[in-house]
C-alpha cells in the first residue's frame, strides 16, 4: 500500500422507523422537508449494518476505481441514487474528490417483510461516513443528514418515539425505547418484491394533481398531534384510532391523484377487514401502512398471538413482531483496517 493511502472505517446500525402519524407531501427549498409532521416508532430488533470506508490517495482495495461506492445486501447499487447524500456528507466533512466514500450495508430482517429499509439504512450511512471521519456522531446532525437520502430517515436516528414537524430539517425524540414496554407492531408482508411507484414521485404526484391535497396538509397536524397525546398517555385505543385515520387519510389523497396511485393489493383489504373483526370482538389491533400493500398493526404485547392467528393465514412471509427499539449507534474500526 503507497504511504499516502489513509483509510478509515467504521460500522452503524440502525432501526426502521414506522410512521403513526404519516409524512406524505414535500415542501420547496431543500430535499426532503416534509409538509406533514409525522409521528413515529422506531422498530427494534430489525437491523441495518453498514460499515463506511473513507480512502485518501490510492486506497487500495477499499477505493474501487470509479469513485464511490455502494453495496446493498451484496447488490452494487447506481450511484447516481446516492449523489445527493454522498454530496452533503462530503460538504460537512469538507471531503474533496481525493476521497472515496465505499459503503456496505445489510438488512438482518427478510427484504421479504416489505419493511422501508431506507430509513435505517440512511440513518445507519450517514452516521458510519461521520464516525468513519471522525466527526462527532451528533443524534440531531445524524437526522439532519440522513433526511436528505430519505426524509423518513431523519427518525431512524433517534430510538423510542420521534416527531418531525412540518418543514422541519431534522426530527426530535418524544420519549425514548423503554417508554412503552409492552407496545408492538406485527408487521404482515403480503407481497414480497419492489414497489411499482417510489414514495418520492407518488408523493410528488400527490401533491401536483390531486384535488384532496391541500386538506390531506391542513388535516394532518390534529391527527399528528392526536397519535402524539397518545403516546404521552400510552392509550393504546387512542394511539390505534389516530394512527388508522392517518394512514387513511394518507391514501385517500393518492386516491386523488392523476393517476390515481394505489398500493394496495387484495389480500391487504382482506387483513384490513380482519382487523376490524379483532376489534369487533375487542381485541387492540390497527392497521398501518406506507407506501407498499403490507399491513402493520399496531397493538400490545399481550395481543400479538391473537393478531398472527387471525391474519397469518393471509400473508406471504411470515409475520416480524417488533417493540419500540434504539437509534443508531455506531463503532470506529481501528486505524488502517479495510
Ligand atoms: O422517507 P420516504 O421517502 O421513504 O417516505 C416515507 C413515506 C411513508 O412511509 C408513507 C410515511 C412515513 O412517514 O414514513
Amino acid at each position: 500500500m503507497p504511504r499516502d493511502t489513509r483509510i478509515t472505517s467504521a460500522t452503524a446500525t440502525a432501526h426502521p422507523s414506522l410512521a403513526l402519524a404519516k409524512y406524505w407531501g414535500k415542501e420547496a427549498g431543500a430535499p426532503n422537508l416534509p409538509a406533514t409532521p409525522s409521528v413515529a416508532v422506531t422498530l427494534g430488533g430489525l437491523t441495518t449494518r453498514t460499515t463506511a470506508t473513507l480512502a485518501t490517495g490510492n486506497g487500495g482495495a477499499a477505493a474501487p476505481p470509479g469513485g464511490d461506492h455502494v453495496v446493498l445486501n451484496g447488490v452494487t447499487q447506481e450511484i447516481h441514487r446516492f449523489s445527493e447524500i454522498l454530496a452533503a456528507l462530503r460538504r460537512e466533512l469538507n471531503l474533496d474528490d481525493a476521497v472515496t466514500i465505499s459503503i456496505t450495508s445489510t438488512n438482518d430482517f427478510p427484504t421479504a417483510a416489505g419493511l422501508a429499509s431506507s430509513a435505517a439504512g440512511f440513518a445507519a450511512f450517514t452516521a458510519a461516513v461521520l464516525a468513519a471521519r471522525g466527526h462527532p456522531v451528533d443524534l440531531p446532525t445524524v437526522s439532519r443528514l440522513a433526511r436528505i437520502g430519505s426524509g423518513s430517515a431523519c427518525r431512524s436516528a433517534w430510538g423510542g418515539f420521534t416527531r418531525w414537524d412540518r418543514g422541519a430539517s431534522a426530527a426530535v425524540q418524544i420519549a425514548d425505547e423503554h417508554w412503552w414496554p409492552d407496545l408492538r407492531v406485527v408487521v404482515l408482508p403480503v407481497a414480497t418484491g419492489t414497489k411499482a411507484t417510489s414514495s418520492r414521485e407518488a408523493m410528488n404526484r400527490t401533491r401536483d394533481t390531486s384535488p384532496y391535497y391541500r386538506s390531506w396538509v391542513d388535516d394532518a397536524p390534529g391527527v399528528a398531534a392526536s397519535v402524539e397525546a397518545a403516546i404521552r398517555h400510552r392509550d393504546i385505543e387512542q394511539l390505534g384510532e389516530a394512527a388508522r385515520l392517518s394512514c387513511m387519510r394518507m391514501f385517500a389523497t393518492m386516491l386523488g391523484a392523476v393517476p390515481p396511485i394505489l398500493y394496495w393489493l387484495p389480500r391487504s383489504v382482506e387483513i384490513l377487514h380482519a382487523l376490524q373483526e379483532l376489534r369487533n370482538q375487542g381485541v387492540p389491533a390497527w392497521e398501518t401502512m406506507d407506501a407498499g400493500p403490507q399491513v402493520k398493526v399496531v397493538t400490545l404485547q399481550e395481543h400479538v398471538a391473537a393478531v398472527v392467528h387471525r391474519c397469518g393465514e393471509l400473508t406471504a412471509a411470515e409475520p416480524v413482531v417488533s417493540a419500540p427499539g434504539p437509534g443508531v449507534s455506531w463503532s470506529v474500526e481501528p486505524p488502517g483496517a479495510p
